[in-house]
């Protein structure tokens, strides 16, 4: 049995999230703006629109603020929504993530962490949340809505139209670099390992610039410590091979420069080098193969990602205090300023197609019976008392200044295409070993 639920639900049972929830949310634990936050206005692509005090400023938010619109994605503990602020009709992503569940697999741990992570970050390679809360239920995050769907599609569009191909370099190199530059910055500002790097979980936003979301397995150190896990945790073709192994050390921040090497790989090939229908195979090619760059790669491409798919962590491109930087040095990223990709300077190769006035409906599914199909398949995870652990997800509610940071991201443009979810991107869920 998989681990995760392949159905789909229909739009129009997403309405219900427009109720209000059973319960009143729990009592704000109202985040004042960290220096962080502050740091969102030195970019361009945050400068839009003045902040005015809406009612978003002030006040935490609830589910009968939104309206949905239609279901951007599911992950392994819930899925994402796009929805419309009833009073500012701006669009945003609605994040939820079902508590039972959580309790039910041990990852309530993981949703306070990807809260804590999103709430921290202020960077133009993140994607920001705005507003977390709970209901008895469910953990719900509302986040930037980034309407060019994420990097698995834009794949995918490739490997359909022309198999065994990849993005241009050029395309490959912008994303590349605005993934390390997230990469980069929550390990050298925050110590915290991603551990979760593949194409689903980078985000196209309206400009065509990509931006990491996702953050339920990453990790946090301890003040004054670096960030190191034990968990044997991500998704089975951009494991590093010391996860893999699992090694009595555990793995570092060097598992997220492994992780960019599998996915510069994919983005320039179309497949990544651990390539398997099997899960243990592609755990035993990790482990074992010999890495050969094809032949075709560009040559500077080609020096980068044998330097990143290195199998010790210590000796890998990226380890060590000066990592980001040592990284940044190499000659594959000589077309492009550091300080350029930070501001958004370079125009995207593919830019998401221009919003239709209303989004197409989401007509495959029109079957109203399967409304919690979605949730994981685990024994015991339904039913019962909601919320029967309360206290584990006691600090969730978030509410980002937004007089700080400006108007979201919001979709000038939007996917007019439904997005493909096909059975190939299901069983990379599938193989989400937690
Ligand atoms: N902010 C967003 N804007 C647009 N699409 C999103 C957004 N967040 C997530 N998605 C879509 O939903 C999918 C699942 O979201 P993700 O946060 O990765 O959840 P999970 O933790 O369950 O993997 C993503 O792969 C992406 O396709
Ligand atoms: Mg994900």
């Amino acid at each position: 049995m998989g681990l995760f639920s392949s159905r789909k639900s229909s739009v129009k049972k997403e309405a219900k999230f427009a109720e209000p929830p059973a319960a009143a949310p729990a009592p704000a634990a109202v985040a004042a703006a960290s220096s962080d936050d502050l740091s969102l206005q030195k970019t361009e692509g945050f400068r839009r629109g003045s902040a005015l005090a809406t009612k978003q400023d002030l006040e935490a938010a609830t589910l009968a603020d939104f309206d949905v619109v239609r279901v951007l994605g599911r992950g392994a503990f819930g899925k994402v929504s796009l929805v419309q602020h009833k009073t500012s009709h701006e669009k945003y992503a609605l994040k939820t993530l079902n508590k039972k569940m959580l309790v039910a697999v041990k990852q309530s741990k993981g949703a306070i962490t990807e809260r804590e992570v999103l709430k921290q970050k202020g960077h133009p390679c993140i994607v920001r949340l705005y507003w977390a809360f709970q209901d008895d239920e469910s953990l719900h995050m509302v986040l930037d809505y980034l309407p060019g769907g994420d990097l698995y599609d834009r794949i995918e569009e490739l490997r359909e139209a022309a198999p065994g191909t990849g993005f241009p370099v050029a395309r490959a190199r912008l994303y590349a670099a605005e993934i390390a530059l997230g990469v980069g910055h929550l390990h050298d500002a925050h110590g915290v390992i991603y551990r979760d790097l593949k194409p689903e979980n980078v985000l196209v936003d309206a400009e065509g610039h990509a931006r990491l979301t996702d953050f339920g397995l990453a990790r946090v150190a301890a003040p004054g410590e670096a960030a190191r896990g034990k968990s044997f945790c991500g998704t089975a073709e951009y494991m590093a091979p010391e996860v893999v192994v699992r090694g009595k050390e555990g793995h570092d921040k060097a598992v997220d420069w492994w992780g960019l090497g599998v996915m510069l790989w994919e983005m320039l090939h179309g497949s990544t080098p651990f390539d398997d229908e099997n899960h243990a195979k592609v755990q035993k090619k990790i482990v074992e193969d010999v890495i050969e760059v094809p032949a075709a790669t560009d040559a500077a491409a080609a020096a980068l990602l044998t330097k990143l798919l290195v199998r010790d962590p210590a000796a890998r491109l990226g380890a060590g205090p000066s990592g980001t930087a040592d990284l940044k040095a190499m000659d594959f990223w000589q077309p492009l300023s550091w300080d350029k990709v930070y501001e958004r300077a370079y125009p995207a190769e593919w830019i998401p197609p221009e919003a239709g006035a209303a989004p197409e409906p989401d007509d495959d599914d029109d079957d109203d019976s399967d409304d919690d199909e979605w949730h994981m398949h685990v024994p015991g995870a339904m039913g019962g008392k909601p919320d029967s652990k309360p206290d584990l997800f006691r600090g969730f509610t978030f509410r980002r200044e937004a007089s700080f940071v400006g108007p979201p991201e919001t979709a000038k443009r939007g996917s007019k295409e439904q997005l493909t979810r096909t059975a190939s991107r299901m069983k990379r869920q599938e193989s989400k070993l937690k």
